[in-house]
């Protein structure tokens, strides 16, 4: 379950927003970000929409965005952005992407970009995106996560407590695809590759498919 903004407190409400959209945010991100929002079309779910890093960069093909932010900050700071590009609409519909207010079947794909990091009940929000994404529907993701070399990954679980604790609630250690196909998603597509400082560096980004309900 998301926390409350009094919860959250104020470095993670007031300041974090801001780090991440200049850490995740930037022309060299947007090179990385661009190949993940490739095919995305129709009616979308963004989990952990920021502060709107993606806002600009959604193919023609996407009609609608229905945005799921916790922070207030965060949303207030996508506002200019979304200003700017009227289309597609975008419309914030939840604060936490393990409980989404949408019918079963009812979206055409999710987008994800350096969020199931960070959502506390990862398990429960791929489940709702399992849930409420039409059959032939799609997952599209870019993530970072554990590394495949075993001495970083050991850094990782070192530094992985502090991490959380000044990044928000953001995990190391996970491996994105992994989780993604216990939810049920078949993955289709794939890349891996590091870009960035070594905890963070290892990055998953792909598509993946709901193929039955
Ligand atoms: C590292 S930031 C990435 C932001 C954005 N997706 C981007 O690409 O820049 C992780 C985001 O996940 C959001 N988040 C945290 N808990 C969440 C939850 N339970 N459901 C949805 N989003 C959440 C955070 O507020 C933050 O905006």
């Amino acid at each position: 379950m998301h926390r409350s903004l009094q919860q959250m407190g104020f470095y993670e409400e007031r300041v974090l927003p801001r780090v991440v959209e200049v850490t995740c945010g930037g022309k060299r991100m947007e090179q990385v970000r661009r190949p993940a929002l490739v095919g995305l079309s129709g009616t979308i779910v963004e989990l952990g929409f920021g502060s709107g890093s993606n806002v600009g960069l959604y193919p023609s093909e996407v009609e609608r965005v229905l945005a799921v932010e916790p922070s207030t900050l965060a949303r207030e700071r996508a506002g200019t952005k979304i200003a700017a590009h009227p289309k597609p609409p975008i419309e914030f519909i939840g604060l936490d992407g393990a409980q989404l207010p949408l019918e079963d079947g009812s979206v055409d794909a999710v987008l994800s970009t350096w969020t199931l990091c960070t959502i506390p009940d990862v398990e429960r929000a791929l489940a709702e995106v399992r849930r409420v994404l039409r059959v032939g529907g799609s997952l599209h993701f870019l993530e970072h996560g554990i590394s495949m070399d075993s001495k970083v990954a050991r850094w990782q679980r070192r530094v992985e407590p502090v991490q959380k604790k000044i990044g928000g609630g953001c995990h190391l250690t996970r491996d994105a695809p992994e989780m993604i196909v216990a939810a049920g998603l078949r993955i289709d597509q794939l890349a891996r590759f590091t870009i960035g400082p070594r905890v963070f560096a290892s990055m998953s980004s792909g598509v993946a498919i709901k193929d039955d309900a």
